[in-house]
């Protein structure tokens, strides 16, 4: 996005300025339109798997919003000289499974060759303009709702260093294909302030930004947050992916860490997710019932693992 200034236009409400999870674009019967694209590379050895996930990722920003997805298009690059032609109808199988499973209608797409194979969607939802969730309407006093345990950079990581076990891998996978459907329907019944989807800057890098987006500061209680099987183990043992790093340093000037903070559980925090959770912001007094939604539907994780409190100068996170 770096260098791309928008031009203002009155039907764009949600841009990309700040840093929410699609663009929302409203139509004159007060439908609003809500587009979104990622892609991704292989994560796991399973093709069909692969795009399952792959897609169910792609869609999530579209349910971070409240939205319903509509239509999709696939984005796929393959090398065809290295490959069977089988793997790429595999992976599409993969994408079209997750979107029939969120009555996305798959409209076609584009395949390129490429030395590496990936794969992703372009998605449009739509959504009534008044039941749009932000990244922006966290309020101080709001409960933080985590819908899916994390870890699954470094499980990834593991898998590709032939270091992670199965009951991990299996846990990763089965999280990653599980639509956010349920979480931002269960969301919706019960009304939130403000939703993100947990994806490439990890948990407290998109916290983060929920917390800049809405203007307060976020309490995070770490030994809350639901890890997948082995997740402590593997990063101790150093398989956390390149891009922790990166997050860390890109969001630690504003994060307050208690005494003594031990790295290993930073990386944790920081580990970038494929197809993660919802992180849902919403009065306390309503958090008990979406927790009993979200447990009744079995999202793969219902914890509160914070609150909101007012701006704090300089802090998005203080973590606890
Ligand atoms: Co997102
Ligand atoms: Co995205
Ligand atoms: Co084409």
């Amino acid at each position: 996005m770096c260098g791309l200034i928008p031009e203002d236009d009155i039907h764009r409400v949600v841009g990309f300025d700040l840093g929410d999870d699609a663009g929302v674009y409203l139509l004159e019967d007060g439908t609003a339109l809500v587009q979104t694209v990622d892609v991704i590379t292989p994560l796991v050895d399973d093709s069909r798997q692969f795009g399952r996930i792959a897609a169910a990722n792609a869609i999530s920003d579209i349910y971070a919003m409240g939205a319903k997805p509509l239509t999709a298009l696939n984005i796929v690059t393959f090398p065809d000289n290295c490959l069977p032609l089988t793997v790429l109808s595999d992976i599409l199988q993969g994408g079209l499974d997750a979107c029939r499973e969120a009555s996305c209608a798959l409209m076609g797409g584009h395949t390129l060759r490429d030395d590496e194979i990936k794969y992703g969607l372009a998605v449009t939802g739509i959504a009534k303009a008044d039941k749009i969730v932000t990244n922006a309407g966290a309020r101080p006093g709001d409960a933080l709702v985590l819908t899916k345990p994390i870890g699954t950079g470094l499980i990834s990581t593991a898998i590709k260093r032939g270091k992670a076990k199965q009951v991990a891998i299996r846990a990763a996978v089965k999280s990653m294909i599980t639509l956010n459907r349920d979480a931002a329907g269960a969301m919706t019944r019960v009304g939130a302030h403000a939703c993100t989807d947990i994806t490439g800057f990890g948990l407290l890098g998109h916290a983060s930004q929920l917390a800049r987006a809405s203007g307060v500061t976020l309490v995070i209680r770490h030994e809350k947050a639901p890890l997948l099987p082995h997740v402590l183990e593997l990063a101790k043992i150093g398989m956390a992916p390149g891009g922790t790093k990166n997050n860390i340093a890109a969001y630690k000037d504003k994060l307050r860490l208690p005494k003594k903070f031990e790295r290993v559980m930073l990386e944790i925090l920081f580990d970038p997710q494929t197809s993660g959770g919802l992180l849902i912001a919403l009065p306390e007094e309503k958090a008990s019932h979406l927790l009993r939604l979200l447990k009744r539907l079995k999202t793969p994780a219902a914890v509160i693992i914070g609150s909101v409190t007012r701006k704090r100068r300089g802090v998005d996170i203080i973590l606890e």
